[in-house]
């Protein structure tokens, strides 16, 4: 059923991609939604794609569940026979700039599996999917994970922009680390982005202390089908159960992630990660 799914779900996600292409008003306060966090903003859009994505797949696949960005979730879901985890906007704040490096990011996952990931950045047209066992893709062409070494590499990061109380020392210390270990460090606004730049070979390495479900569930299977490895920072496997941290990589450079990681995992326990 997986490989067949790619099929319902790009159509929707190339229509709701025109819905963020068409907006004018992303920063006009009548459109923001404050939400909870350090600066964390909903618009009307990041609404109406998870609508018009909700609606769709409900559609193509009566019966399923969904966790989404927008609305109230239960982790319950994960467990049954289907559940979308859909970020409908991942990268608001680059939507909001008007920076155009935002996607919409889904993943269909079946008793606590994710049995595919999709990532759709509507600026550039590229979909990036991939199921279990059936390899990773970019607009149809296979992707892999770059075999450059970590001294070579650049390096991807996201600062938890809504915990800067917290997590942005640490952040910001390991990213340091981080770049005195390879060639560059960049910064997207989009995890999800982020972790495709690995599948596809552009970026080696990449971490952020505390993402959500839907900014990694589509993303992760799609590294890990690439080539790649995604842990959370003590090395222990992800969860979509609630937020943690990541680390993702290749077989060169995750080993180095976990090893400058090591120091940083004592920030990532705690409420905010239960
Ligand atoms: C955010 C982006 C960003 C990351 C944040 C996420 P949002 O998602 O993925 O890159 O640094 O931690 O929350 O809020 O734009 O959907
Ligand atoms: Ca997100």
């Amino acid at each position: 059923m997986a490989q067949n799914m790619i099929d319902s779900i790009a159509p929707l996600m190339r229509e709701a991609g025109k819905i963020i292409l068409g907006a004018h008003d992303a920063d006009s306060e009548n459109c923001l939604h404050v939400k909870p966090g350090t600066q964390n903003f909903a618009t009307d859009y990041d609404i109406a794609v998870q609508t018009f994505l909700i609606n769709g797949l409900k559609e193509a696949f009566p019966g399923a569940a969904f966790i989404a960005e927008e609305k109230e979730n239960n982790a319950a879901v994960l467990q049954g026979e289907l559940c979308f985890v859909i970020d409908p906007i991942d990268g608001t704040n680059c939507f909001i700039h008007n920076c155009r490096m935002s996607c919409i990011s889904i993943a269909a996952v079946s008793r606590g599996h994710v049995v595919l990931g999709a990532v759709y950045n509507p600026y550039s047209g590229e979909l990036a999917h991939a199921t279990p066992g059936g390899g990773a893709f970019v607009n149809g062409k296979p992707a892999h994970v770059s075999e450059r070494p970590t001294e070579l590499a650049v390096a991807v990061f996201g600062p938890s922009p809504y915990y800067k109380d917290t997590l942005s020392v640490p952040t910001f210390e390991m990213a340091r680390e981080l770049f005195c270990s390879c060639v560059d460090i960049h910064r997207t606004g989009s995890a999800a982005i982020d972790l495709c730049s690995i599948a596809s070979g552009s970026c080696d390495m990449f971490f952020e202390l505390i993402l959500q479900p839907w900014d990694i569930a589509a993303g992760a299977l799609i590294i890990e089908e690439a080539g790649g490895i995604i842990t959370q920072i003590d090395g222990s496997p992800i969860t979509l159960e609630h937020p943690c941290s990541v680390l993702a990589g290749t077989p060169k450079t995750h080993p180095d992630l976990l090893r400058i990681g090591a120091k940083y995992a004592k920030y990532c326990k705690g409420k905010i990660y239960e």
